[in-house]
């Protein structure tokens, strides 16, 4: 089983990073075979319907559907933006949504999230559910939220609270699981 992993946030320091990359050494800990995308390398314009008919779908699109085609899951990290995820996501889950079949179908998600906040960014996982879910894609039920993710790491980048690390790397397990017993 191949997976796919990335953060939404965009800035190199983003705890967004470090958490997916927790999460990442916690699947090929399982064995799992997964590869870290950077979403810096798949920048899209805003979606213009105009754009479409007359240029066509963005080649980075492309390249994102061709990436996703090749796995069977994804783990993604969010900030949380105004209560919600950042909207440039929405606007890449949008262009490859124009892709038929919509590339994210039957895909198992594994969604986390870091923020300064007491909350971790929870409320922004709630609203991007919804678009995978529409989308047909298996939202794993669990969720990790990172809490005061300022304060979070150690100087090796690890999660300096034993139990927390030790939650996320079982809820990757879980989530592994969940993803091999999708027959897609
Ligand atoms: C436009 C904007 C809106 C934000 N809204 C929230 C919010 O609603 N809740 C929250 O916990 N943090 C919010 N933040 C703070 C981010 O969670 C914080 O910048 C976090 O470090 C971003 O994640 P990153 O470190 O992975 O880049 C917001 C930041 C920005 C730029």
């Amino acid at each position: 089983m191949k997976l796919l992993a990335f953060s939404v946030s965009l800035r190199k320091g983003s705890f967004n990073r470090k958490l997916i990359k927790l999460a990442v050494n916690a699947a090929q800990k399982k064995g799992v075979e997964i590869e870290l995308l950077d979403l810096l390398d798949y920048e899209m314009p805003a979606y213009n319907g105009d754009i479409e008919t007359n240029v066509g779908l963005p080649e980075a699109a492309a390249r994102l559907k061709q990436k996703l085609e090749s796995a069977q899951g994804l783990i993604i990290s969010t900030p949380e933006y105004n209560f919600s995820y950042p909207g440039h996501f929405k606007n890449t889950f949008d262009w490859v949504t124009r892709f038929q079949p919509m590339p994210w179908t039957n895909k198992a998600v594994l969604l986390l999230s870091a923020s300064m906040s007491l909350v971790g960014g929870n409320r922004g996982l709630w609203h991007l559910r919804v678009p995978f879910e529409y989308a047909g894609g298996f939202v794993f039920p669990l969720m990790f939220s990172l809490a005061s993710a300022h304060q979070a790491f150690n100087e090796k980048d690890e999660l300096s609270n034993p139990d927390l690390a030790q939650r996320l790397e079982e809820m990757v397990g879980s989530f592994i699981r969940f993803a091999e017993h999708l027959k897609y």
